[in-house]
């Protein structure tokens, strides 16, 4: 059965945005990301503190989440990839990070410069700078494993896992390896975990065996997909996804983004198909449609490009 109610994460702000040559100027985005709170959903993923020489379009971060901090309704995670980033959110007023790892080792070394046991250490001095902020912690102790503690933050981290199910260097990614890192960041302390199809290769064959073997590690509750839509399979994803059990569902305003270090990748899955493939089913979201598809219509101007959602396009002609 399909849960009665999705959370969407909206990532346009950051996924969508970031794979951008020319640079969308800091009041763009804020407004983009007002016009996407105005709309309902619960959770916009605001931007990244990444190196400004990797993803030169996100160099503007402390501005962008400093000028939203007196927007209410809505949670906004920002991707942190060390201590640095971590450090400069948290400046910024950051109340919820997101760290991201790979399942594949090539991705890993080419999206953050470092092996996937390189980048689960950086992580944990994440974590633990967290804790040092005197924000409150509540660590629970597995009793196997003095180190497997789950650790529920205030300054909450997210946690992406990149190329889940096919990855651009090496090819198809075993969901054991999936399920091993998954497993790793939960213990960590991660309050959710986001499995993305950096690539958007995976279709509802590949990525059910994923999902089984990660909910053998983790609870199904704190799990989220994340597809991007390269060969249209993304909204069968997500279906297969939702008869699983997830109710957590990542999705890109008007389909924008791309991963600038996944060759080929292209949008995520668009918001407003998501939405309204969720209203079909009578999954509750909390978003209204139009509203999606304003914020989208203001982006994609600003862009000079059309809209990358169908049912967007649908709609505008009638
Ligand atoms: P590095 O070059 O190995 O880092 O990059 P470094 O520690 O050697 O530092 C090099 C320079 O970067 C130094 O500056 C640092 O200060 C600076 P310099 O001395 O040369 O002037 N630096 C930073 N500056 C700002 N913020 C920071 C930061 N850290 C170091 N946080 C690093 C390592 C991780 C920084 C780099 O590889 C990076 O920024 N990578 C980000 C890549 C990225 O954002 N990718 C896109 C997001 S992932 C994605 O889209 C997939 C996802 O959507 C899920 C899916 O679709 O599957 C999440
Ligand atoms: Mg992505």
């Amino acid at each position: 059965t399909i849960p009665r109610y999705v959370k969407i994460v909206e990532v346009g702000p950051r996924d969508g945005l970031q794979n951008e040559k020319e640079i969308v100027p800091p009041s763009i985005k804020i407004e983009l990301i007002k016009m996407l709170v105005s709309s309902g959903l619960p959770v916009v993923e605001a931007t990244s503190f990444v190196s400004p020489k990797w993803v030169p379009q996100l160099a503007d971060a402390k501005d962008v989440l400093e000028a939203i901090q007196c927007v209410e309704g809505a949670r906004f995670p920002v991707l942190t990839p060390n201590l640095k980033g971590f450090e400069a959110a948290v400046a910024a007023g950051a109340k919820e990070v997101a760290i991201f790892a790979a399942a594949s080792e090539s991705f890993s070394k080419s999206n953050i410069n470092c092996s996937i046991e390189d980048s689960l250490a950086r992580y944990r001095d994440v974590v633990l700078a967290a804790k040092k902020l005197s924000i409150p912690v509540r660590g629970i102790i597995a009793a196997s494993n003095p180190f497997m503690y789950v650790l529920i933050m205030r300054i909450i981290a997210v946690l992406y896992i990149s190329c889940v199910v096919g990855c651009p260097i090496e090819g198809a990614i075993a969901p054991s390896k999936v399920a091993y890192v998954a497993k790793e960041l939960f213990d960590m302390g991660c309050f959710e975990i986001s499995l993305g199809d950096t690539i958007g290769v995976g279709t509802p064959g590949t990525v059910i065996p994923m999902l089984e073997a990660v909910i053998d590690v983790v609870p199904l509750e704190k799990l989220a997909v994340h597809f991007h839509d390269t060969y249209g399979q993304a909204l069968s994803n997500i279906l297969a996804s939702l008869q699983m059990g997830i109710s957590i569902v990542d999705s890109s305003v008007s389909g924008l983004g791309g991963c600038p270090y996944a060759k080929g990748a292209s949008g995520n899955v668009a918001t407003e198909d998501v939405v309204y493939m969720l209203n079909g089913l009578r999954v509750e979201t909390n978003v209204d449609l139009r509203k999606v598809m304003l914020a989208g219509d203001f982006i994609c101007k600003h862009l000079g490009r059309s809209s990358g959602s169908k049912t967007t396009i649908a709609l505008s002609r009638t």
